[in-house]
């Protein structure tokens, strides 16, 4: 049986198992006023109901991210995730948070085309997952787009350093800022997000003095993954942080091994079920 009970007095089609109010869009812009932030975000990935429900109540920010490619579907990349797939997504981790604000990352091919198509795939998103607001990879070259979907009611996170649909073109999953011209770009790529009206931006794979000099730089709340921790919040992947992969990178800290636990209860079942103690009474129907 479920432990949720009905909560009347909140939205009726979400209704929360404990009194408590979605955080808005604004309410996480907020969070950063005069170039100052007070305690640092949380944002964690979540793909499915169930991760949602149990993530939500510790958590500010959701992030249906395009790394459910690699982690939910064993795809190589983000490149051949669909807006199918994260219109699916999207969703359910709607449908099982309460609390957190869900953001839907919009996938290659979505988006980049022009500020109609953009506004075309994200209005898509945010009539079928009911989610508040979406992510989009990209600095200067993005800036008019976020600028256009902001203005016509589509709040927009950006993403700029180590933008994975970029991989491409960046040879590969490589920390930037190393060498001035991408350190260069990585500010420039910031503050034309933040001007755009983006409010927030997830700052990935960069070195520490470069995310300090960003989360400096921009009006809006800042968002680190592997970009130390000068940022006003951070996300990582739930499942790496989890520990269900073996190899994760090296900015993930593992919070626990569920892998292991997952391999030890499995190797109990299977041996309770070749040895015929699985199942026992209380789990057999008999005849009234
Ligand atoms: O897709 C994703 O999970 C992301 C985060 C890692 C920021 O974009």
């Amino acid at each position: 049986m479920s432990k949720y009970t009905l909560d009347t007095k909140t939205d009726r089609a979400h209704p929360t198992p404990r009194p408590m109010k979605r955080l808005t869009v604004p309410a996480i812009r907020d969070r950063k006023t005069d170039g100052k932030s007070g305690e640092p975000l949380v944002m964690l990935t979540a793909y499915t109901i169930r991760m949602a429900q149990i993530l939500d109540p510790h958590c500010d920010m959701l992030l249906v991210g395009d790394s459910l490619g690699q982690v939910i579907y064993g795809l190589d990349s983000t490149i051949p995730v669909t807006l199918d797939m994260m219109c699916a997504h999207g969703a359910a981790v709607v449908r099982g948070s309460y609390h957190s604000l869900v953001i839907i990352d919009m996938p290659f091919g979505s988006y980049e085309a022009s500020p109609e198509h953009a506004i075309r795939s994200a209005t898509r998103v945010m009539k079928e997952t009911g989610a508040a607001a979406i992510k989009m990879e990209g600095g200067e070259a993005m800036a008019e787009t976020v600028n256009f979907l902001t203005n016509r009611g589509i709040p927009v996170m950006g993403h700029v350093g180590l933008t994975p649909q970029a991989v491409n073109v960046l040879g590969g999953h490589k920390v930037q800022g190393r060498d001035e011209a991408t350190a260069e770009k990585v500010l420039a790529d910031a503050r034309a997000i933040d001007e755009a009206g983006a409010f927030s931006i997830v700052i990935e794979g960069v070195l520490e003095p470069i995310a300090r000099e960003a989360t400096r730089a921009v009006s809006c709340p800042t968002i680190g993954i592997g970009a130390s921790v000068e940022c006003d919040g951070q996300v990582l992947v739930a499942e790496d942080m989890l520990g269900l992969f073996d190899r994760v990178p090296r900015f993930v800290r593992k919070f626990d091994h569920i892998a292991e636990r997952i391999d030890a209860a499995v190797a109990d079942y299977a041996q309770a079920v070749r040895s015929r103690a699985f199942p026992e009474p209380e789990q057999t129907y008999q005849p009234k």
